[in-house]
């Protein structure tokens, strides 16, 4: 037979058992408010929670667990008239500790009544800081995760239609080419020659589509640098058009680099338009490779190192000193809208950087501009 428990709790016993009960639940606050919002009672959980003892807190009103901004809208009050208007308040916010901190507040408040009338509110707060910051992290990774599989997406897509495009301009180019062999017209070539124009600054931005949709993520290869140069002589001389004549001096022997292919040719690209806008009556367009040891002006230390550079340099207006400091900023532009977006150059600054090497710009009103891309030995320290 099973010992039964003798029946001892007289009344005093159950206030003291229920007293014993709040007090063991430190998870919560519970306490009672009075009519006005006074606190009356305070539990061990209200302590742990908001770090006032007993007998510091009754007595306060219950604002003082508000933020100032929350205390200044008056919503520990509007809180207070919702319970008693509508039963309960039931609510998530940041509340105030005794030292400053702030804690997140998931919060009940149910009014009490006695014989009709509001005698007070019994209010329970539970901290949920560390659960409201996880959700707050799980939330943002999924944002992240969006947002990333958002940009593979259109990444993907910018690739393919840049390809696309890429082959639509080069067929485009290559007729205009053959009309242009016939044509027996003087006014029929000059409106081929700006169909071609055209075409060429199209497949300059089909190239910075490439870049961005490969990510800006280079894809380094090692090459020669005078035969990826060779390679493209054709385009250049294109590019920088009839009125300006182009020069090439290419160092032998040059050392091979890690170069991603496709910016590098987008650079080049990059440079010799820039340098055909400076000549607009004509010039002289001079791309170099060599190398050299130097230290990259962006190294504190001021290490020197090997280089494989390229140059191309113009006989063209040049660039003020004040400009100087703003070409390789994105979206600068002097260029008229259509005809400049202002990525150039910063296409170019970025791609040097990214191989671990850097672009250098010389230049003077009137004196020309001389543009330098860096490209370190592999190997060597990065
Ligand atoms: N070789 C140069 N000679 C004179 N000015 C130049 C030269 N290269 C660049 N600049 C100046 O720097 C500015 C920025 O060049 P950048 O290549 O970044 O953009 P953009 O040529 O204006 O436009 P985009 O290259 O997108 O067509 C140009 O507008 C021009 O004022
Ligand atoms: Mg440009």
């Amino acid at each position: 037979m099973q010992a039964r428990h003798p029946e001892r709790v007289d009344l005093t016993d159950r206030l003291r058992q229920f007293e014993l009960l709040l007090n063991s639940v430190t998870d919560y606050a519970i306490y009672m408010l009075d009519a006005e919002g006074y606190v009356r009672s305070w539990n061990a959980g209200g302590e742990r929670i908001k770090g006032y003892r007993q007998e510091e807190i009754e007595g306060t009103h219950y604002s003082a667990f508000y933020l100032p901004e929350d205390v200044a809208q008056g919503i520990p009050m509007k809180n207070l008239h919702i319970a008693e208007r509508e039963g309960r308040f039931a609510g998530e916010g940041w509340r105030l500790r005794k030292d400053g901190s702030r804690f997140r507040a998931s919060v009940v408040i149910d009014p009490i009544w006695d014989a009709g009338e509001l005698v007070g509110f019994a209010k329970v707060t539970r901290d949920i800081t560390e659960r409201y910051l996880a959700e707050q992290r799980l939330e943002k990774a999924r944002q992240d995760l969006l947002q990333s599989q958002k940009m593979e997406a259109v990444g993907k897509l910018t690739l393919g239609l840049a390809h696309d495009f890429n082959n639509l301009l080069t067929i485009i180019i290559n007729s205009l080419d053959v009309i242009d062999t016939r044509a027996q017209n003087e006014k029929v070539s000059e409106m081929v020659l700006t169909a071609l124009r055209a075409s060429e600054r199209g497949i300059l931005l089909s190239r910075q589509l490439l870049t961005f949709g490969r990510g800006q993520n280079l894809v380094p290869e090692r090459v020669d640098l005078n035969r990826l140069i060779e390679s493209g002589k054709d385009l250049y001389r294109r590019c920088a058009g009839s009125a300006v004549s182009v020069f090439f001096d290419l160092a032998p022997d040059l050392p091979m680099i890690d170069v991603d292919r496709g910016q590098f040719e987008a650079s080049l690209l990059n440079l010799v338009s820039n340098a055909r806008d400076a000549m607009p009556s004509g010039g002289a367009l001079y791309l170099t490779s060599f190398h050299c040891v130097k230290a990259n002006p962006a190294d504190p230390e001021h290490r020197q190192r090997e280089y494989v550079c390229v140059a191309v340099k113009d006989t063209g207006v040049g660039i003020s000193a004040e400009q100087q400091a703003q070409v390789f900023d994105p979206f600068f532009t002097t260029k008229p809208i259509g005809r400049g977006s202002g990525l150039g150059l910063s296409q170019v600054h970025g791609f040097a950087a990214q191989s671990g090497g850097f672009a250098e710009l010389e230049s003077g009103l009137g004196a020309g501009t001389t543009v330098t891309l860096h490209f370190p030995l592999p190997g060597a320290f990065t």
